[in-house]
């Protein structure tokens, strides 16, 4: 187990209406009331972002967005910038998530510009990277998770990234009950850690935290926890459900 804090996040997708999102975080906030060891996060869509942070006021719950846009303002139809996000109560938000690189022509260049944004208004990246099935398979998972951070955190130094999350979520293991093995997630947490190491030095890689992500369910959370380079998870499916969710927050017990 790391000695970092580690960080429990759920990603909701496109799943609930405001109202349920309400009810949903309710639930949760008394469900992780007495937990101190671990933080937790979540990311309604947007449309809750706003009631949700209501309804978490005063909890040891942080908010999160699924994405968001680089520029300030401007006429950009559909588009959410970093100060909207915080101005609805937001104090992370996810960047570069697969279903965004895979649905939605979200690149190295794209990803890198929301996380400029989100880090100039005092948001939390939780900046997403991972290598698809295809790729894995013709052994190039450390190539395109290089290329992934390098082009991801171009341009920003080590004063600039505090706070910075990385998520590591294998394609493969999203929403398909495959989940890389212990083993796997912590050769690849070590592999990304030393790069941030390489690139921005030790103080950094040494507080970094990194996520793994994909498929992670109450009976797998422990085990992938103990291994020294996971920090805690971003969730899909098992967040969903405020009862199933609390038990990934409480894998220790
Ligand atoms: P999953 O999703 O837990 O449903 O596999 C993880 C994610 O997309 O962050």
């Amino acid at each position: 187990m790391s000695s970092r804090t580690p960080l429990i996040a759920g990603n909701w997708k496109m799943h609930k209406t405001g109202s349920q999102a309400v009810e949903a975080a309710n639930q949760l906030r008394i469900l992780v009331e007495a937990t101190r060891a671990v933080e937790v996060m979540i990311a309604p869509t947007y449309t809750a972002l706003y009631q949700v942070a209501q309804t978490l006021k005063g909890s040891n719950i942080a908010l999160g967005a699924q994405d968001l846009y680089w520029e300030k303002q401007g006429a950009f139809t559909g588009e959410i910038s970093s100060e909207m996000l915080a101005d609805a109560g937001c104090s992370h938000v996810i960047i570069g998530h697969s279903e965004r690189r895979q649905f939605f022509g979200e690149t190295d260049e794209t990803v890198n510009r929301k996380i400029r944004a989100a880090l100039a208004d005092n948001l939390i990246p939780v900046f997403c990277i991972g290598e698809s099935e295809t790729q894995r398979e013709a052994g190039e998972t450390f190539s395109v998770l290089d290329k992934q951070v390098r082009d991801g955190l171009k341009d920003l130094g080590f004063g600039d990234l505090t706070g910075l999350v990385v998520a590591y979520e294998p394609v493969w293991a999203i929403g398909t009950g495959k989940t890389a093995t212990r083993e796997q997630a912590q050769e690849t947490h070590r592999f990304i850690r030393s790069l941030l190491e390489t690139l921005f030095g030790k103080p950094f890689a040494g507080v970094v935290r990194i996520l793994y992500g994909g498929s992670v369910k109450p009976d797998n959370v422990r085990a992938l926890m103990e291994m020294p380079d996971v920090d805690g998870a971003l969730v899909g499916g098992a967040s969903l459900d405020p009862e199933t969710f609390s038990k990934l927050v409480f894998f220790n017990d």
